[in-house]
């Protein structure tokens, strides 16, 4: 816990989450699973491939829904939503990071950074402002020279970076992380996680993340371990 008057930002209580197998029998994958993240704290997942962690991840973000169970974001219970409604809730609170960057390949690295902001038509904000905020985010992530760039004439640690500029640039309440080394050689993965906690600090943002490597799972205020369904500590 980050500190003693932290509130809770997501909560997962008792969730289930069943899937079909090709054999047309059911895969446990999440088996009445607690788990309660509080602002500004953050989290790891580890665990085996296949262990559900990905799984885990959609269901706290209202991706998904659970099988059984009930999930909490941003304070508002998830089930009774539909998809539009819980798009909705996430515009602009939640941002992502994913193993395969997830980036536009037809718009340029500024337009990926763009795109979250324009999208959020509650916002007052004129095209002229998110465009330099958009600029701005790309300058801390240490692209301010790529901007015109699309992914396909970017490393990939630079689109990584693109993405954390795109995730960040609304100053998200959470981010969920899965993997977001996952595709990129030791060095380059050390960058962006470097990068990924000094945005995470400078903006207090609730972290999860989904890891496999050890190292960077203790870097994180709490640490659990997906197996069998359930996360252990
Ligand atoms: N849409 C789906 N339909 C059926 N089974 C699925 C589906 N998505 C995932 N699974 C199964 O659910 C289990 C958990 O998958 P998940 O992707 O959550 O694991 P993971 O822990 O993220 O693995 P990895 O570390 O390899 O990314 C796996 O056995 C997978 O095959
Ligand atoms: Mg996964």
């Amino acid at each position: 816990m980050s500190n003693n008057h932290a509130s809770t930002l997501i909560e997962a209580k008792n969730i289930t989450k069943r899937l079909a197998s090709s054999d047309s029998k059911e895969l446990l994958i999440l088996d009445q699973l607690d788990l309660s993240i509080d602002s500004g704290e953050s989290v790891a997942i580890t665990g085996a491939s296949g262990s559900g962690k990905t799984t885990l991840l959609g269901l706290l973000a209202g991706l998904d829904l659970p099988s059984s169970g009930e999930v909490s974001l941003l304070g508002k219970s998830l089930s009774p939503m539909n998809e539009d409604q819980r798009a909705a809730l996430r515009l602009g609170k939640v941002g992502f990071v994913f193993q395969s960057f997830h980036l536009m390949d037809n718009l340029t690295a500024l337009e990926n950074v763009m795109l979250p902001l324009e999208l959020d038509d509650k916002s007052t904000t004129g095209l002229k402002q998110i465009r330099q905020r958009a600029k701005e985010a790309l300058q801390q992530v240490g692209l301010g020279e790529r901007t015109r760039h699309l992914p396909g004439q970017l490393s990939g640690g630079e689109q990584q970076r693109v993405a954390l500029a795109r995730a960040f640039v609304s100053q998200p309440e959470i981010l969920f992380a899965d993997e977001p080394t996952g595709n990129l050689d030791r060095e380059t993965g050390e960058e962006i996680i470097a990068l990924l906690f000094s945005m995470q600090q400078q903006n207090q943002t609730t972290l999860v993340l989904v890891t496999h490597d050890d190292d960077l799972a203790k870097r994180c205020d709490t640490q659990y371990q997906l197996e069998s369904g359930r996360l252990m500590t």
